[in-house]
């Protein structure tokens, strides 16, 4: 498997996109202002992430999805690691990433790729999302805000 920016000829894998934020506009949004990277085994696109720089010398992940048969097979570790790795490479201080107040693996996984939480953005999926969410039998209200120094 390898992970590669997404070329200018090649379409996002929107399928994959959806899956980490339900709200097709908002992906719409970050994938024209950010840089889209792809796993991809024997061509077929297995994961994606998005890096979308917000203020001076800073960096979030702003999506992170595997395909549903390849999850829990160390994927969503790999393309997080690869995040951190590219935005030190390119210059910046500071990564962020922000996940629901539901999405437990999420956050064991973030953290375990070294993300520290920050703050609390409450009501923060009451403020964007006209439907409410459900996860792990909980609704997604508020998120998580996560961040680590490259
Ligand atoms: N308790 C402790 N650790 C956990 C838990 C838990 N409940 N759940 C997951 N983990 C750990 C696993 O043990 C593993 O760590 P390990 O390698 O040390 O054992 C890690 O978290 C998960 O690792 P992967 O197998 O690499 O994860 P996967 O390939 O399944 O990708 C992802 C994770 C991207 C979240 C995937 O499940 C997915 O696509 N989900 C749907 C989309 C989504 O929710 N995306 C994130 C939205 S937030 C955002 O995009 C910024
Ligand atoms: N994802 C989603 N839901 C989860 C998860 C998870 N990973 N883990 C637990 N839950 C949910 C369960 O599904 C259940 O909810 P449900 O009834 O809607 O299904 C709930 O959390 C757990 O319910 P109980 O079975 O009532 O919990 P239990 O009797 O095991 O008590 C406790 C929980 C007190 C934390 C117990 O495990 C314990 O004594 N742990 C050791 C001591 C400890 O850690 N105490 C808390 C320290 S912090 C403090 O004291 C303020």
């Amino acid at each position: 498997m390898e992970i590669t920016k997404l070329t200018s000829h090649e379409q996002p894998p929107m399928d994959l996109l959806l899956l980490a934020d339900p709200s097709p506009s908002l992906v719409e949004e970050y994938i024209q202002r950010g840089q889209c990277y792809v796993a991809k085994a024997e061509e077929l696109i297995l994961g994606v992430y998005v890096l979308l720089p917000t203020r001076p010398e800073t960096v979030e992940i702003v999506n992170v999805a595997v395909d549903e048969r390849h999850q829990g097979q160390g994927i969503g570790k790999k393309l997080v690691n690869h995040a951190i790795e590219t935005a030190r490479q390119l210059g910046y201080k500071t990564i962020e990433i922000g996940t629901g107040n539901s999405s437990i693996g999420q956050l064991a996984l973030y953290q375990k790729c070294g993300f520290r939480m920050t703050w609390i953005d409450r009501d923060f999926f009451i403020r964007h999302y006209d439907e409410p969410i459900y996860e792990n039998g909980m609704q997604v209200i508020d998120m998580v805000r996560l961040s680590q120094d490259l």
